[in-house]
């Protein structure tokens, strides 16, 4: 499919119901993403596409000198037009500049297209968790570390917070 064309931003109280309908394969209702997005450590980026609305997001925590992701997903009908990836690389690269380190996260076994997409945005697996969610399907954990950020924006930053 083609690749779609999106913008990203931070998702807003009024985003709250559309989200919910891309967060429920993933069961997170309103309720858990309005928590979401009263904890400072937990941003929420929404993908929005001109003329169809928000066709993904991505609920991420910044612990540190680490992201974890949390939750991704994408408008089931707008599905492997690179929305995803998108998304896990827009919030990998302004972590990246807020000094994280590496990104971590789980999910589960039989999730071949989050297995594909995390792998081909360079995640490995960093172990199994047996029976880790409460069906008792394992869990994947896998995570990436992030090579020194030498380009030019991140020295610049860097030159003027240690100054
Ligand atoms: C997993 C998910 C987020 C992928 O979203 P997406 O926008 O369709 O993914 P992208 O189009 O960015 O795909 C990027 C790459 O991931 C891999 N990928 C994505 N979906 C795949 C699938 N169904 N089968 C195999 N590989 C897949 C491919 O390598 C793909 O690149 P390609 O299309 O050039 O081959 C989406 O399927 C989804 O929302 N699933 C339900 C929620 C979920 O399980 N989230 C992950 C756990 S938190």
């Amino acid at each position: 499919m083609a690749h779609a064309v999106v913008s990203i931003d931070c998702m807003t109280d009024g985003d709250v119901s559309e989200v919910s309908r891309i967060a429920a394969p993933l069961h997170m209702d309103e309720h858990q993403l309005r928590d979401e997005l009263s904890r400072p450590w937990a941003t929420i980026d929404v993908a929005r596409e001109h003329g169809v609305g928000i066709v993904g997001f991505i609920n991420t925590w910044l612990v540190v000198d680490e992201l974890q992701i949390l939750q991704l997903a994408t408008r089931h009908d707008r599905r492997r037009c690179g929305i995803a990836r998108r998304l896990l690389e827009d919030a990998i690269a302004r972590a990246r500049k807020r000094g994280a380190c590496c990104a971590c996260l789980e999910t589960r076994r039989a999730n071949i297209a989050a297995l594909r997409l995390y792998e081909a945005s360079g995640f490995a697996t960093a172990r199994i968790r047996k029976g880790y969610y409460p069906d008792g399907e394992d869990a994947v954990e896998m995570s990436l570390q992030f090579e020194p950020d030498t380009s030019p924006d991140s020295l610049a930053e860097a030159f003027l917070v240690h100054r």
